[in-house]
């Protein structure tokens, strides 16, 4: 006879806190997690993936229709990550798998990463390391690395949603005058913060500090391309915490070199994990590994959620958080 309460099968591609494996094992799920400190390896994926119900994914791994195709029992890939470009949503949706992601839970701590890069560039704090740990701090000097504060600046916000709002609340709180480029209005952050919404080249032209914080697809590609980027003022920061592809990242590494921008905060890069070598030549950028959401706090609440999605699709009830 069929054994019909067959075990299901859930395959993890990296290491998340514990918290979402015990969740699932308490519901006697069979979890198998890649347990290389790597990224899993396209082969190793297609290998993995081939009779799981469902998958926990890294948003370091590519879910192509290659994969996808792969997946023939598969109903949900549970991203650990808000963004989602890793994955052919429409080519799962077609196969009737569901995409989940985690908003939310790590707005404030990405947020947060924004700030620090815009505090750290404006005030010149990785030159100021430097030179302290190279013994030439020779004492208190009236000229010594003058930066830039947010008071009575204007902090411009592309793509002013979750995180961009929570970046817009903590500039707000430091001074700063708030503008923000998005495709419909936001009344909350209006509210909150004051914000003007304005056009993306008035965005560009006017901004002392500039987040980025949009999704990454085909629209936003290269959104800030070489003429876009040239509209920054020499004075100006710019803080990407969202994804590298949306910068033409050559051009400004280019304009960085000839001081025509001031700074720029990096938590990604335009070929991750790959960096422009051309980067480490700079002191006027901060160059941090994709940490957005790296905080104790945030993880174990994105292990959570990805465990929770998973389990309300594979009982067959709504997910928490689809795309
Ligand atoms: P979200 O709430 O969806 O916000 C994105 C905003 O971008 C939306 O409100 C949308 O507003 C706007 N937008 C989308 N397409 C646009 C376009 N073509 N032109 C102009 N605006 C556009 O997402 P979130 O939770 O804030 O996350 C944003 C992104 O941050 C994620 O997608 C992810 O890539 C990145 N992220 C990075 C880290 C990290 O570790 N560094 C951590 C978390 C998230 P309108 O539709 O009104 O335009
Ligand atoms: C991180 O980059 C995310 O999209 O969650
Ligand atoms: C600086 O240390 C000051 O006292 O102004």
């Amino acid at each position: 006879m069929k054994n019909i309460s067959k075990k299901k099968k859930v395959f993890i591609t990296g290491q998340i806190p514990e918290i979402a494996m015990n969740i699932l094992r308490g519901k006697k799920y069979d979890v198998k997690v890649y347990n290389k400190d790597t990224t899993i390896t396209k082969a190793d994926l297609l290998k993995s993936i081939k009779d799981v119900d469902a998958v926990i994914s890294l948003l370091s791994d590519r879910f192509d229709s290659k994969i996808i195709d792969e997946m023939k029992e598969c109903k949900i890939i549970s991203n650990y990550a808000v963004g989602y470009n890793n994955i052919d949503v429409e080519y799962a949706k077609n196969k009737g798998i569901i995409v989940t992601n985690t908003p939310d839970v790590l707005t404030d701590s990405t947020a947060d990463l924004a700030i620090t890069l815009a505090l750290a560039c404006a005030r010149r704090i990785m030159e100021g390391d430097k030179l302290v740990r190279s013994k030439k701090f020779q004492g208190w000097k009236p000229r010594l690395l003058l930066g830039i504060e947010l008071k009575n600046k204007n902090f411009g916000i592309i793509g002013s949603g979750r995180i961009g709002t929570a970046v817009a609340l903590r500039a707000k709180a430091f001074g700063s005058n708030i503008i923000y480029y998005s495709r419909s209005k936001k009344a909350e952050l209006e509210l909150k913060t004051g914000a003007k919404k304005v056009t993306f080249n008035k965005l560009l032209t006017v901004s002392d500090f500039i987040s980025i914080n949009l999704p990454l697809n085909e629209k936003t590609y290269h959104l800030l391309n070489k003429e876009r980027l040239r509209l920054i003022k020499r004075t100006g920061i710019l803080i990407n915490t969202a994804r590298g592809e949306i910068v033409d990242e050559k051009e400004l590494i280019n304009l960085l070199k000839k001081r025509k921008i001031f700074a720029a905060g990096f938590d990604v890069y335009e070929n991750e994990p790959d960096i422009n070598p051309e980067l480490f030549n700079l002191d006027n950028v901060v160059l941090l590994p994709h940490i957005g959401s790296a905080t104790e706090d945030t993880r174990n609440a994105m292990a959570e959620l990805v465990a929770k999605n998973v389990i309300n699709v594979l009982e067959g009830k709504k997910p928490l958080t689809p795309v």
